[in-house]
């Protein structure tokens, strides 16, 4: 093996070029493989010899054929004793571990499942929990959350927002791969209940202003952690907080009749649901602004330019059409598409949590100026001239 190593340095080859250069092409007798591999080490010595001897250049094509001639026994000795190595190999490898091939299998699958960490708890399907204000259900891998008071276009109660956060939290922690939000009726959310404005506790409008700052920053809350790929499915015109949460979705899919509409200012109040900094990052500074700061209703095709919504759809086969979407997607492998959800919204949600403060804190001061207070007597004093 030392020679053949010896034969392959360039240094050699050098020789062998200077030898072919003296000897006028004398290799050509050497070109055929098997005449090679015939001779004996003292004939193919010899013949090395003969090749230091040569004076004369043999032309680069000849010395191509030296140098392949040299190279192919040792390639051929080297495949040779690879070949064996790994025939030894594999007979080791069959006798060191036929003893116990059930006992590496447990040992295997034990170390596999000890190192995984789950990327969402697992629990049983088909569940359906029972809530006041929403219907759940988990069919086909998918965690549906209806909002269900039609008659009331969704408005989004106390109760309804205590009951979205339970939801949420389960739908997190169960073994469905997405999770839908939609709307019972013709709309999907007309946003804050302002009858939530009507309850005063007994602390007064500011205690009213705190427990109501409290339970939206857990509400955004539980969308800025939501762990799986969450959607919208919206069957209808969204108001106020129902559209400044999309942002946070995953994706939106709309029915053509769907409209976004956020009439903060007209209400005295201020952006919700992370959206502050969400909807300029989704559609710029300018047209976050036309909706946030000025009211301006965006149709379903309108949303989807500017990157809110994902997809509209026409209002016949909306239904059919994103169900059989959904379907197939909760076919994906389940902790691929949370731990790929994850990577995605993770970089940012220390900021979306600061965010959600800072935007809850401003309406709790909102909550209790002239401007929002005037507005919501607007709107029920609207109501009872009707
Ligand atoms: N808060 C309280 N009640 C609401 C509501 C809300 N956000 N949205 C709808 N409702 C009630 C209506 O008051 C009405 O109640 P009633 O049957 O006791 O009269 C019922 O739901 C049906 O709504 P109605 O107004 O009759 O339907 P519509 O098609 O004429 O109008 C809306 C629908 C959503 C445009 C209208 O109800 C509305 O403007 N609601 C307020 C939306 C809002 O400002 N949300 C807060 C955003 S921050």
């Amino acid at each position: 093996m030392a020679a053949v190593i010896r034969l392959l340095s360039p240094w050699r080859f050098d020789r062998l070029v200077r030898a072919s250069k003296a000897a006028r092409m004398p290799c050509v007798e050497l070109h055929s493989t098997a005449a090679l591999m015939a001779a004996s080490v003292e004939e193919f010595n010899a013949a090395k010899e003969k090749l230091g001897a040569l004076k004369k250049d043999p032309g680069n094509e000849v010395k191509f054929k030296i140098y392949a001639l040299f190279k192919q026994p040792i390639c051929t000795t080297t495949k040779y004793w690879l070949l064996i190595f790994l025939i030894f190999l594999y007979f080791y490898t069959i006798i060191c571990h036929q003893m116990s091939p059930k006992q590496q299998y447990v040992d295997l699958i034990s170390s596999l499942v000890g190192t995984e960490a789950p990327a969402v708890a697992a629990q049983p399907t088909g569940s359906t929990k029972g809530f006041q204000t929403l219907l759940m259900s988990t069919e086909d891998n998918i965690t549906t959350i209806r909002l269900n008071r039609p008659e009331k276009k969704n408005a989004i109660t106390v109760e309804m927002y205590n009951e979205l956060i339970e939801a949420l939290d389960l739908a997190g922690k169960d073994d469905s791969v997405i999770t839908v939000i939609t709307g019972s009726g013709d709309y999907y959310c007309s946003g804050n209940d302002l009858n939530n404005f009507r309850k005063i506790p007994e602390g007064g409008v500011e205690k009213m202003a705190k427990d109501s700052g409290e339970l939206l920053k857990r509400y955004v809350k539980a969308y800025i952690d939501f762990p799986k790929p969450l959607i919208g499915v919206i069957n209808g015109p969204a108001v106020g907080v129902s559209v400044t949460l999309l942002g946070l979705f995953d994706d939106v899919y709309a029915t053509e009749r769907a409209t976004f509409h956020t009439p903060f200012s007209q209400l005295g109040q201020s952006p919700e649901g992370c959206s502050s900094y969400l909807f300029p990052k989704i559609m710029g500074a300018a047209k976050a602004s036309e909706m946030l700061l000025f009211n301006k209703k965006l149709t379903a095709a309108q949303a989807c330019e500017v990157g809110l919504v994902t997809e509209v759809f026409p209002e016949s086969s909306f239904q059919s059409e994103v169900w059989t979407r959904l379907r197939a997607y909760a076919k994906l492998p389940r902790n691929s598409l949370a731990l790929s959800k994850q990577l995605i919204r993770g970089v940012e949600k220390e900021k979306l949590h600061a965010i959600n403060d800072a935007e809850v804190e401003r309406l709790m001061e909102r909550w209790l100026s002239d401007e929002c207070m005037q507005a919501i007597v607007s709107f029920f004093q609207a109501k009872s001239k009707l």
